[in-house]
């Protein structure tokens, strides 16, 4: 991945989560559930975080320290390199990406593949507010307002044939609108993917939205994945296929450099990258460096899967 230095990016004062967001409220949640962490005997310290969490809607994992950042944070810094590789090109070129009409097609090892234009592929399901952190493999963070749906349900809802164990997702390949995709520097269209029984996690995430809007072109309009205890490169965006599979499918920046990104991609203090350490991360918006946690702080939820498998071969 090329590593461009992180501009030091202002927190404006007025901005648009103010009208989503109470942040005394937030602030005082999250204080009383790291006190619970001490006070209350007998009752495990996460499930306590979590009740603080989940009485404002918020799911699961986050850290009392954890607040969402602005609107600007989250759609001015971003990776997505069909719109440029420096930080500032997805939101100043994806301005003109439409996204309307757009089709998601579900298939492979499935019993009932599908095209459907988005609202109907979006249709049966509930739409969400969740609330996660994100670590890129760059060693920066962010925490994240999305909206969306469950991944689970949509690969439920498909059916998959007993042979399936894979999932794989593809982004829109058109180079007339999204021009990065006309140099090579990486092999298009991208694609990611998880074993099944990771994307069948209640943790994984297709979001259509942000701080209760519409998702913008910069963050995957008008559908991306998030997978909040993965390095941020698998949460693919703008997707236009999912497909079921016997085998591990390729990944993007596994293609790109074999020796840096692998298949996993869970986020791992303990498995530094070649060219730099995972151990630390800087939450944008904040100067201080934070220690990453093993999962990205959802090691309680999702750790169970990768029980034992070699996590320093299976990056
Ligand atoms: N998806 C596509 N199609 N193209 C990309 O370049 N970049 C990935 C991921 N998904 C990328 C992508 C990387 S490296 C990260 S860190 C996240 O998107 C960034 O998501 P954000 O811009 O919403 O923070």
């Amino acid at each position: 991945m090329l590593i461009r230095r992180a501009p030091d990016l202002k927190s404006s004062e007025i901005t648009p989560e103010h009208l989503y967001w109470n942040r005394r409220e937030w602030i005082a949640a999250a204080t009383a559930a790291a006190g619970a962490l001490v006070l209350a005997p007998g009752v495990r310290p996460l499930a306590a975080l979590a009740q603080g969490q989940q009485r404002l809607g918020m799911p699961f994992g986050l850290q009392p320290d954890d607040k969402p950042n602005s609107y600007e944070d989250i759609t001015e810094y971003n990776n997505f390199y069909e719109f440029g590789v420096d930080k500032g090109d997805p939101a100043a070129r994806s301005k003109g990406f439409r996204t309307a009409p757009w089709t998601v097609r579900v298939e492979g090892l499935v019993k009932a593949p599908a095209s459907y234009h988005l609202e109907d592929f979006l249709k049966p399901h509930r739409i969400e507010d969740r609330i996660y952190r994100h670590r890129c493999v760059e060693a920066w963070s962010m925490v994240m307002p999305w909206r969306g749906i469950s991944l689970a349900d949509v690969i439920k809802r498909a059916e998959p044939t007993s042979q399936a164990g894979f999932v794989e997702f593809t982004t829109l390949y058109d180079p007339q609108r999204m021009p990065g995709q006309k140099s090579r520097v990486l092999d298009w269209p991208y694609v990611e993917g998880l074993r099944l029984d990771e994307a069948l996690h209640p943790l994984a995430f297709l979001v259509t939205g942000l701080y209760g809007k519409d998702l913008p072109n910069q963050n995957g309009a008008p559908l991306r994945l998030h997978v909040p205890w993965k390095y941020g490169f698998k949460s693919i965006k703008s997707v236009v296929r999912i497909r079921l599979l016997d085998k591990q499918p390729r990944n993007t920046w596994n293609v790109a450099a074999p020796g840096e990104y692998g298949f996993y991609a869970n986020v791992n203090p303990g498995v530094d990258h070649p060219r730099w350490s995972q151990a630390t991360e800087r939450r944008i918006g904040e100067f201080r460096r934070r220690k990453t946690l093993m999962f990205n702080g959802y090691a309680e939820q999702v750790g169970s899967m990768y029980a034992g498998m070699d996590l320093n071969k299976n990056y």
